[in-house]
C-alpha cells in the first residue's frame, strides 16, 4: 500500500517530539494504520543549531516551498509558531490540496474560522489536537467522543507554564521570575512567555475548545482574560488559610444570560480535584447532559506529549486519505451552516464569590466602614481574617464573600479604595466553590 508522505515546517521543541515519535513508533503506527507515514522533508531556518532529536541531512531544507511543492507530501505539519508566516504556509498548503496539522493555537484563535472555511472549500482538513491541552486528546474527545451530548460547561487548567509557576510558588515559595525561568528551560513556555503568564494562551485554547463545545465560531476576542503576573505570593498564603488553592482557570459555561468565557486566577477548594493538578499538567472538566461529569488529565506541554497529539492527527488524516473521506468530522464538530451566534456574557454580569485583601489603617471602625460599603452593594461577607501588622501603619484585612455580582463588587471596591483608611488598591481574586 502507498505511504502517506508528510512534511514538517519547524524543527523546534514540538517538531523534535514528532520526529522522535514517528521514528520510535513507526512499526506500531504502520500496524494500526495499515500503511507507513513517511517524513519526507523537514524545514527550519537554522539547520546547524543542535537539537535534541536529529534528522537525516538529506531531508532537511531551509525552504518551506520544498515541502509545499513536493507532490508526494500529502500532509504539511506547521510547527513554526507565530501568526503571519504560519498562516501563509497553512493557506498555501491547503490551496495546493494538502492536508494540514498544526499546534498553533494563537493562529487558530485569531484566524481559525477563515482557515477552517478554506479547508472545507478545498475538500481538505486541518488537524489541531495539539493546540489545546498538549498531549491530552481533548479535541478528539469533544468532537467525537462526546458528539452525542449537549455540553453545558467546560473548565480547567489549560496552560502548563502558568500551572508550573503557580505550583512552584505555592509549594517551594519560589519567586515568580525563578519559576518562569524553570518553565522556559523545560520547553513549556511560548516563544513570548507573556502569552502564558497573561492568560492569553489559555484564552486561545478556551476559544477553540468552546467553539467545539457550544457550536459557535472561534470567538477569542470575547474571552475575558486576566493573567498571573500580578499575583502577590501573600495572597497564595492567605488563601491557603481559608482552605483554597490558586489556579489559572479557563471557564466556559452556558447560563441564562448567555455564554461565559473567562480566564483568570481562581481560588478553588484545596479538596477539589483540580487542586491536585501540579506542574505542567493540564486537566479539563466537561459536563455533558448525557455523560455527566468527565475529567481529562495529562501533560499540557512539552516535546513528547505535544508530539504525541500531532502524530494522532497525522494518523487520523491518513485514515481519511486512505478511505477517501477528507472532511469526515467538521472542524468545529458542527456542520458549518449550523454554527450559532450565542451572546457572550460580560464579566460584569458574572456571579461568583470573591477574595479581597484590604491594606487598611489599623484603627477602630475600619472594618465597619468597609463592611458597610459592601453591604450597601449587596455583597455579603463569609469570612474575615485580620493578619498581624504588615507595615508599621497598615494591616492586611483578608475577606471572603458569598456569591455576588461582579458589577456590584467593582463598584464597592471603587468606593472602598477611595477611603482615607485604605493605603493601597485592593486585589480581588474570584473563587469557584461549585465548579
Ligand atoms: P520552537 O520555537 O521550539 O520551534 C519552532 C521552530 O520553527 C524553530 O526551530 C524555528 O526556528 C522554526 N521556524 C520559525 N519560523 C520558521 C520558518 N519560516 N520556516 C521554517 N522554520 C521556522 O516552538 P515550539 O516547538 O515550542 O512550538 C511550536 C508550535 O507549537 C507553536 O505554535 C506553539 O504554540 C505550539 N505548541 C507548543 C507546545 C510546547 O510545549 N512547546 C505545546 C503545544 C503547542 P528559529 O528558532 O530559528 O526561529
Ligand atoms: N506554552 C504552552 C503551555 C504550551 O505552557 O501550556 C502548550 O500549549
Amino acid at each position: 500500500m502507498r505511504k502517506i508522505g508528510v512534511g514538517l515546517v519547524g524543527w523546534g521543541t514540538v517538531g523534535c517530539g514528532v520526529v522522535q515519535t514517528l521514528r520510535d513508533n513507526a512499526g506500531l503506527i504502520e500496524s494500526r494504520l495499515g500503511t507507513a507515514i513517511e517524513l519526507r522533508k523537514v524545514a527550519d531556518l537554522d539547520l546547524d543549531r543542535p537539537r535534541p532529536v536529529s534528522v537525516p541531512r538529506e531531508i532537511l531544507t531551509t525552504n518551506a516551498d520544498d515541502i509545499l511543492d513536493d507532490p508526494e507530501i500529502q500532509i504539511v505539519i506547521e510547527l513554526m509558531g507565530g501568526l503571519n508566516a504560519a498562516r501563509t504556509i497553512i493557506t498555501r498548503a491547503l490551496e495546493k490540496g494538502k492536508y494540514v496539522v498544526t499546534a498553533n493555537k494563537a493562529l487558530l484563535a485569531h484566524a481559525g474560522n477563515e482557515l477552517f472555511e478554506l479547508a472545507l472549500r478545498q475538500g481538505r482538513s486541518i488537524g489541531f489536537e495539539a493546540s489545546v491541552a498538549g498531549g491530552i486528546p481533548l479535541i478528539k474527545s469533544l468532537r467525537e467522543g462526546l458528539a452525542g451530548n449537549r455540553i453545558n460547561k467546560i473548565f480547567g487548567i489549560l496552560n502548563g507554564t502558568a500551572n508550573f509557576i503557580l505550583t512552584r510558588m505555592t509549594e517551594e515559595k519560589l519567586s515568580f521570575s525563578a519559576a518562569l525561568k524553570e518553565a522556559q528551560e523545560l520547553g513549556y513556555a511560548e516563544a513570548d512567555p507573556t502569552l502564558d503568564i497573561e492568560g492569553i494562551d489559555t484564552a486561545h485554547k478556551l476559544a477553540i475548545a468552546s467553539a467545539i463545545c457550544f457550536g459557535t465560531s472561534v470567538q477569542f476576542d470575547k474571552v475575558h482574560i486576566e493573567g498571573i503576573s500580578k499575583i502577590d505570593p501573600v495572597d497564595i498564603q492567605f488563601a491557603e488559610e481559608f482552605g483554597y488553592q490558586l489556579k489559572l482557570l479557563a471557564i466556559a459555561r452556558q447560563t441564562n444570560g448567555g455564554l461565559e468565557m473567562r480566564v483568570h486566577p481562581t481560588l478553588i477548594p484545596r479538596t477539589h480535584v483540580l487542586a491536585s493538578v501540579k506542574g505542567a499538567y493540564n486537566a479539563v472538566h466537561i459536563e455533558g447532559n448525557a455523560v455527566g461529569d468527565i475529567m481529562l488529565y495529562g501533560m499540557g506541554a512539552g516535546m513528547m506529549p505535544t508530539g504525541s497529539a500531532v502524530v494522532s492527527d497525522l494518523i487520523d488524516i491518513a485514515r481519511d486519505i486512505l478511505s477517501n473521506t477528507p472532511s469526515r468530522v467538521p472542524p468545529l464538530a458542527f456542520q458549518p451552516g449550523r454554527l450559532q451566534d450565542i451572546p457572550i456574557k460580560s464579566i460584569s454580569d458574572v456571579f461568583t464569590s470573591y477574595y479581597f485583601r484590604f491594606s487598611a489603617v489599623d484603627r477602630p471602625g475600619v472594618l465597619s466602614k468597609i463592611s458597610g460599603i459592601l453591604g450597601k452593594h449587596r455583597i455579603s461577607i463569609e469570612a474575615v481574617i485580620q493578619k498581624g501588622r504588615h507595615r508599621q501603619d497598615s494591616v492586611p484585612l483578608v475577606m471572603i464573600t458569598h456569591e455576588a455580582l461582579e458589577r456590584d463588587v467593582r463598584n464597592a471596591l471603587d468606593e472602598i479604595d477611595k477611603l482615607d483608611v485604605l493605603l493601597a488598591p485592593t486585589p480581588l481574586i474570584r473563587i469557584e466553590d461549585n465548579c
